[in-house]
């Protein structure tokens, strides 16, 4: 299989555009950089627990988030620092309500295989490891005063520390070297299709590959 330049380049947009994916799920009326949430907003989950993470750029000079509402009920923030705010969620089947002050949306937890109702997409988000290294298992982190700083996500090494890169080789069928950056493909914290995919696996090929 032949791999053009022009191909090549297009990988770098797409891998862009995949990466810019996050902020505008979160999209409502307010500006782009002002939040962003993990799950996005009428994200059909399977399953109920979950980290939730949101983002206020408007909180970014040390302000403090302001409280978080799980249907109605006040539920604590942890101990993160600002812009983020992150809680550990476990939620029954069905509809909830999310709502940090005006801001507000809902998720769905939907059992096993049941079909997801119009107007929602089937979305999933990647564990993260509650005793482990948690967000820093894949993030720069830091500790400070008002509680731990979330940097950049680290490059794909740290995914191959739990996802060897055998197993890469065997699950994909695909030489590891091209497919380094796996958020070109995978969105860690909310993808619609199986496979924590962002798009159908044909057009993530596509990109490099005539069909
Ligand atoms: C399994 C790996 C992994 C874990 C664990 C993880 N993240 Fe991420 N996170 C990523 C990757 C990769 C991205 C890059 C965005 C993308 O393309 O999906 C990201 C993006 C983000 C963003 C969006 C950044 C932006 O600028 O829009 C935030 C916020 C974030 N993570 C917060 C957290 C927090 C908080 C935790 C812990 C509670 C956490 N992450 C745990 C992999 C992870
Ligand atoms: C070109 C797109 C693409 C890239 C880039 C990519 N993957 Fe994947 N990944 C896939 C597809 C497609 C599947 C589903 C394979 C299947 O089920 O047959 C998958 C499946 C997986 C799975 C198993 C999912 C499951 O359901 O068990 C893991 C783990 C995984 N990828 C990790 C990675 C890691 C780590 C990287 C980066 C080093 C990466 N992937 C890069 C497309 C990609
Ligand atoms: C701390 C260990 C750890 C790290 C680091 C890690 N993963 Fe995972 N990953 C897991 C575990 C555990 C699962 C769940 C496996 C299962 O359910 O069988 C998983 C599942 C997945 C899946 C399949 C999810 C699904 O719903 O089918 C994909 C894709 C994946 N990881 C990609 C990545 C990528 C990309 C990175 C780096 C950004 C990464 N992982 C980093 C431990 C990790
Ligand atoms: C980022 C660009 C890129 C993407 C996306 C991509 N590939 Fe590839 N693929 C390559 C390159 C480059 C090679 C040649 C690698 C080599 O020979 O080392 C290759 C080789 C292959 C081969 C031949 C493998 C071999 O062992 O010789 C197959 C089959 C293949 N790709 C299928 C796929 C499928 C299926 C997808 C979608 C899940 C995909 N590719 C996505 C760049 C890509």
């Amino acid at each position: 299989m032949m791999l053009a330049p022009r191909r090549l380049l297009s990988v770098v947009v797409l891998a862009t555009l995949l990466a810019a994916q996050f902020r505008p799920a979160a999209c409502d009326e307010s500006s782009e950089t002002r939040s962003t949430v993990s799950p996005p907003p009428r994200a059909a989950l399977s399953d109920g627990a979950f980290h939730l993470i949101y983002r206020d750029e408007s909180t970014a000079n040390g302000a403090v988030l302001v409280p978080l509402t799980v249907d109605g009920r006040s539920h604590a923030w942890e101990g993160f620092a600002s812009p983020l705010g992150v809680a550990q969620l476990e939620l029954a089947p069905g509809k909830h309500r999310l709502a940090v002050g005006e801001r507000s949306w809902e998720v769905l937890v939907v059992e096993g295989d049941e079909p997801v109702p119009e107007g929602w997409h089937r979305a999933a988000v990647h564990a993260i490891d509650e005793d482990g290294d948690r967000c820093a298992a894949c993030h720069e982190t830091q500790s400070s005063a008002s509680g731990l700083v979330v940097g950049e996500a680290k490059s794909y090494k740290a995914c191959l520390e739990c996802h060897s890169a055998i197993e890469f080789e065997v699950i994909h069928s695909h030489p590891l070297e091209p497919l380094e950056h796996c958020q070109m493909c995978h969105g860690i914290h909310g993808a619609p299709e199986p496979a924590l995919l962002k798009l159908p696996v044909k057009k993530l090929c596509d990109e490099c590959h005539e069909s």
